[in-house]
């Protein structure tokens, strides 16, 4: 069966909370955040980001579901935190599990988060990603996105540098 890509639901908190850490373990490079900082988050908060992920008002989480497996996740927000006077959505927490890469649903998630922002008439859509992340970034400029020219320090590991990638939409 081929896997769907859907819009998470308002009481799927723990489903998020299995996957966000599964991520967070496969791939520690790869996110800002870490599995320390996550594992030790209350309920509540994963049952706030599943909602928040499900209204598409501030947010939204997309999954690539599979006979009611998870896949792969990504999320949508309506602006890049820590760059507020941007006002382009980001997209943020991409994961595919290993045993799922190479099928497309890289892409599709990022189709996903794309068409959310085009219905808000967004102009662009930002994310930032590890400079030696070489599959994301090969995901990434097949879906269109290029360099800005901004770099960062990943937060939990200040020698290696995040890249700011762009999408034009418009
Ligand atoms: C990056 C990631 C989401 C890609 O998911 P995916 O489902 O394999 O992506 P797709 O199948 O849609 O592949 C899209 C493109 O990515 C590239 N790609 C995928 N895996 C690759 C790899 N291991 N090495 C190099 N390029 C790769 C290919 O160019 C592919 O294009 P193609 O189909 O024309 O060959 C996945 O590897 C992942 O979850 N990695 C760990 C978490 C992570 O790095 N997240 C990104 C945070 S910014």
């Amino acid at each position: 069966m081929t896997p769907a890509i859907r819009r998470i639901r308002a009481e799927e908190g723990p489903s998020l909370r299995a996957l966000r850490l599964r991520a967070l373990a496969d791939a520690p490079m790869a996110f800002g955040s870490t599995l320390a900082r996550e594992e030790a988050f209350t309920e509540d908060v994963w049952r706030e980001r599943a909602e928040r992920g499900a209204s598409g008002v501030d947010g939204v989480t997309f999954v690539a579901e599979r006979d009611a497996h998870w896949l792969g996740i990504t999320t949508g927000l309506t602006q890049d935190p820590d760059v507020p006077d941007d006002p382009r959505p980001e997209l943020v927490g991409m994961f595919v599990r290993p045993e799922a890469r190479g099928c497309g649903l890289g892409g599709a998630l990022v189709d996903a988060v794309v068409g959310w922002a085009r219905e808000r008439s967004a102009g662009g859509l930002t994310l930032w990603v590890t400079a030696t992340n070489t599959a994301a970034l090969a995901l990434y400029s097949r879906c269109g996105f290029r360099p800005t020219g901004e770099r960062r320090p990943l937060d939990h590991s200040p020698a290696v540098a995040s890249i700011r990638m762009v999408r034009d939409l418009l």
